[in-house]
């Protein structure tokens, strides 16, 4: 398989900022290793095939099934083209707040935009992946699909374009995985609920998420860990006011803050999934994984891309 046919999207994890970033705050994503693979083919029809879940399905605009009808999407983008075969292989956990749906979704775009020679910016992949999220996600602000396709540590903030976050220097965080998995919409529209029933209380709430993404993005570009330890805390302790925390997450949080991490919170969506915690090193960061009692990786962020 030659890396020139093969179609990448990654997953993601929030550092800072989410669900306040689907009400225009910003928010700080970092795209980690693990994500999803994809290679077309010629077919005899089109047909996408994810492995490990052993899915099948043919796109089809009128389906009840969200994934034949987002590949649908992913195939509208192209013009006259003979039918494609695309195998994807997906590494994220689904519903754990990894971006697992935004990856498949640019995984695929890119990787007919291959084997069909379309020559297309990350960026615009990103866009045209937002149209497959949706299917998923109802309205979703975007920063998934942009991870996904563009990776490193972003800054994503709804109708300015997407920033690059420079770090002083590498850092490393836990990924843990709780075991729970939930659906970013309804977590989405739990949270717009609340804003509509509490306005001025979740108001204020969002915008001092916005105010811990500033904090979050200077610790980063100064490398002051101890400091972006801390914001992480801080926007978990307003995540969990909306309900977007569990007791497995909050266990995970409080373990990893007895191995010594300098801050955890949950990630993605909430309602279970993944939690991030941030070393003090990458010695560290092994130590905590080793001591959390669930699925976990380290991954490095901030390095040189
Ligand atoms: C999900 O990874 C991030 C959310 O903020 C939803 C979104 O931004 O679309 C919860």
């Amino acid at each position: 398989m030659s890396d020139r046919t093969l179609g990448f999207g990654g997953g993601k994890v929030i550092l800072v900022g989410e669900h306040a970033v689907v009400h225009g705050q910003p928010a700080i994503a970092a795209g980690v290793r693990r994500g999803v693979r994809a290679r077309a083919t010629l077919g005899p029809r089109d047909r996408l095939s994810i492995e490990p879940w052993g899915v099948r399905v043919e796109p089809n605009a009128a389906a009840s099934e969200p994934l034949a009808r987002a590949f649908d999407r992913a195939l509208a983008f192209q013009g006259q083209r003979p039918p494609l075969e695309v195998h994807a292989e997906v590494e994220l956990p689904p519903g754990a707040g990894l971006g697992c749906s935004a990856a498949l979704g640019v995984a695929v775009i890119d990787a007919v935009d291959r084997y069909l020679g379309v020559r297309r910016e990350r960026a615009d992949l990103a866009e045209l992946a937002l149209s497959w999220e949706r299917v998923f996600h109802g309205a979703p602000s975007g920063i998934d699909n942009t991870a996904a396709a563009v990776g490193g540590l972003l800054r994503f903030q709804r109708g300015s374009s997407v920033q690059v976050v420079r770090s002083r220097a590498p850092f490393y965080v836990v990924v843990a995985h709780s075991g729970e998995s939930s659906e970013t919409k309804v977590m989405v529209e739990a949270v717009a609920e609340r804003c509509r029933t509490e306005p001025v209380e979740s108001g204020r709430a969002l915008e001092q998420i916005g105010h811990l993404v500033d904090q979050a993005e200077a610790a980063i570009r100064d490398g002051d860990l101890n400091t972006l330890g801390r914001t992480l805390d801080g926007n978990h302790r307003v995540l969990r006011t909306f309900g977007l925390s569990t007791p497995k997450v909050e266990n995970l949080c409080e373990a990893a803050r007895r191995a010594g991490a300098l801050g955890a919170k949950v990630t993605g969506a909430g309602g279970g999934g993944c939690v991030i915690a941030l070393a003090q090193d990458a010695d560290h960061a092994i130590r905590v994984r080793d001591t959390l009692p669930v699925d976990a990786f380290v991954e490095e962020l901030g390095h040189a891309a």
